[in-house]
């Protein structure tokens, strides 16, 4: 049960739905997410948002193009957003859109509040304004007559507009990022905030002419104007907790952790602190701005064909593969590339070796020393106790590093207590302890602390893989809920109780092949250079087989069959050699599950035949037959019943 003292709220920039979403914007959703999961195992209430910022010239722009309304195209592109969330396992606790009344109805409000204060006033103004960044500038801000910030054209504007007195503010947020120190992070963005702060401050122009832009919330005051988008969204992390008044009864203000891309650094740290310093509302904790990815090296944009399209992602990774690789690559804070070797690299021996093998190994050898049932442990020695230090050593630093955003720092932790298991392992050669009664004894412990490092493992990565954690959880026998046996049960050992009966089940991460890899991500970024096109439409694309008729369906023989012998094909990483009973008969069939199933779990296993395949030789063996099996992500599944069926029955 969460404290309800411990609060904790979170949130990410809300993106702009002018285009589908990319792996930039996945990165920042991601690491919020690690956040607030950890934070929930740690026994907090939390408040984790995201959503969508939809007004503002881009995005009207953006409908103009497409030729609908800019409610509908709205409408239409935020969902992207939200079913990618779905499918990296994002655990928002609300999503909030901008142009939802509820939203609206506070700016109108907050907007009321500081105009009757005099913090806003109106004034006619000349300047260089950037459209693309949606932001004025004055005369000696440019950069070789181009926007500073973007370097692209900008455009001299004359004309009457609402400007919020944020220039008054400036040695006061000075002193206040002076002294708290968490309050940028990381120190580096901190002194280029300060460094901003050094010259002179101008007022905030926070209005658009309608006839101009005609896509925003009216100004309660002037309704000729549309309020500013960057004035409109950052008010998001305050609507989404209701009317002003709410706030202090919410229990999650102020805010924890703004996240943000050091792209919006300035929007954050200035606008929005000098609009909380106005409305009478107490600053974030903090704002941590994360650095950019790049791909091979170059900034990922539509021109350049390179965007990585996070959908197809994890089609072909899995959604956890890519969470890690993110988050463990670079140290959140500093800029990243995104590459094919990195990522492959990660997946194969981070995960793969190290993580896979880790579980594989020691769930096989519990099933053979003990029929699959988590023995009691029969008192530690020094040998162990070194194992059970570096635990309790990872669960304590691992907790420090999350106040800093630590990520990658984390992980690496994290996969020093995987390499210590898997030492411990080899150094007590639990099959030679298994010769001896005495060895047996001592058999007993070794195998407990394994499953009890592989649970304290599970629930250490859940934060980052969510779905692997499950997994490993399902396959230790402690059922799935992460969450419900907490940080607390990592801070002591012995959380896994003996007697628990183990479900080995396929492997985690299978590894990937280079050629494999190559293909797959050139579909990655062939499908970003389509556009807008939605992932999973390309990939249906290319799965589009010709109909057939019934009668050509009917012609393949499928066939139930039960497995009764399994074994390796020596010399192949992928070929089992199984004998299939089929009723009538018994055939001899080469499959390439070896990857994801190991021989011993296939025998009794009931699988689908197609019994009329001409037979194969494959590495000197004849085949006569082929097993139906799911290929995703190179992990392979087995076609099975979800009840007992008798050999030889057809299937259709
Ligand atoms: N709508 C504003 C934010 C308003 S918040 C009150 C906006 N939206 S955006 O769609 O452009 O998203 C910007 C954010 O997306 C960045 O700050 C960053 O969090 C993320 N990223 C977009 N591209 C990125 C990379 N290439 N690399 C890393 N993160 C990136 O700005």
């Amino acid at each position: 049960m969460p404290d309800p003292r411990k609060t904790f709220f979170i949130t990410t920039p809300i993106y702009y739905v002018n285009d589908v979403p990319h792996v930039g914007h996945a990165y920042t959703t991601i690491a919020a997410d690690a956040v607030a999961r950890y934070k929930r195992l740690d026994g907090y209430r939390v408040f984790f948002l995201t959503g969508t910022d939809e007004h503002g010239q881009k995005v009207h722009q953006a409908a103009q193009k497409t030729g609908v309304g800019p409610q509908q195209h709205v409408d239409a592109l935020h969902q992207r957003f939200k079913d990618l969330w779905k499918r990296f396992e994002i655990s928002n606790d609300d999503f909030i859109r901008t142009t939802e009344e509820r939203h609206k109805s506070v700016v109108r409000d907050i907007l009321q509040r500081l105009y009757d204060q005099g913090e806003i006033y109106k004034a006619s103004y000349e300047g260089w304004y950037c459209l693309p960044d949606e932001r004025f500038w004055t005369e000696k801000d440019l950069v070789n007559g181009n926007c500073p910030e973007c370097g692209r054209a900008v455009d001299k504007i004359q004309e009457h507009n609402y400007f919020f007195k944020m220039g008054q503010y400036r040695d006061w947020l000075s002193g206040h990022i002076r002294q708290n120190e968490n309050f940028i992070q990381p120190a580096s963005r901190r002194n280029e905030v300060l460094g901003f702060l050094n010259k002179p401050l101008e007022d905030l122009c926070i209005s658009r002419p309608r006839e101009r832009l005609p896509w925003g919330i009216p100004l309660p005051f002037d309704d000729n104007y549309v309020t500013y988008v960057w004035f409109d969204a950052l008010i998001n992390y305050v609507s989404v907790h209701g009317p002003l008044e709410e706030i202090r009864r919410c229990g999650f203000w102020p805010c924890d952790h703004h996240l943000v891309g050091k792209d919006i650094l300035t929007t954050h740290a200035v606008y929005w602190s000098t609009m909380l310093k106005a409305t009478g509302l107490e600053l974030p904790k903090s704002i941590f701005a994360h650095g950019w990815w790049t791909v091979n090296g170059q900034k990922m944009s539509k021109s350049q064909r390179n965007v990585v399209e996070p959908n197809l992602l994890v089609d072909r990774f899995g959604a956890d593969a890519i969470r890690y690789f993110l988050l463990r690559e670079v140290p959140f804070g500093q800029d990243g590339d995104f590459s094919r070797e990195a990522l492959i690299g990660r997946i194969n021996s981070d995960l793969a070796n190290n993580l896979g093998n880790l579980l594989n190994r020691a769930l096989n050898m519990l099933d053979k020393y003990y029929a699959g049932v988590v023995p009691a442990p029969n008192g530690q020695l020094p040998e162990d106790a070194r194992l059970l230090d570096k635990a309790s050593e990872t669960a304590r630093e691992t907790h420090a590093l999350f106040d800093h955003l630590g990520f990658n720092k984390i992980l690496i932790k994290i996969w020093e207590l995987v390499d210590a298991a898997n030492v411990y392992i080899n150094d007590m050669a639990p099959w030679n302890l298994f010769k001896t009664e005495e060895g047996k004894a001592r058999l007993a412990t070794v195998m407990y602390n394994s499953a009890e490092a592989i649970r304290t493992i599970a629930i250490l990565i859940h934060p980052f893989m969510p779905e692997t954690a499950a997994k490993i959880f399902r396959q230790l026998g402690i059922g799935e809920s992460v969450e419900s046996h907490g940080l607390e049960s990592v801070r002591k050992w012995g959380g896994i109780q003996p007697g628990t009966k183990t479900a080995p089940g396929p492997q985690l991460f299978p590894r990937i092949e280079e050629e494999q890899a190559k293909k797959i991500m050139d579909t990655v970024q062939n499908a970003s250079q389509a556009g807008t096109e939605s992932a999973p439409a390309a990939q249906k694309q290319e799965e589009k087989l010709e109909q057939v008729s019934i009668e050509d369906f009917f012609k393949i023989d499928l066939r139930t069959g039960k497995i009764v012998e399994a074994e390796k094909v020596k010399k192949s990483k992928k070929l089992v050699k199984l004998k299939v009973d089929i009723g009538s008969e018994v055939r001899q069939v080469v499959a390439g599950i070896a990857e994801s199933y190991e021989p011993e779990r296939l025998v009794g296993r009931t699988i689908v035949l197609v019994a009329n395949l001409k037979p194969a030789t494959l590495m000197g063996i004849e085949s006569q037959g082929m097993v139906l099996a799911a290929s995703d992500n190179g992990k392979i599944v087995l076609a099975g019943f979800d009840e007992e069926v008798k050999p030889g029955v057809r299937v259709k």
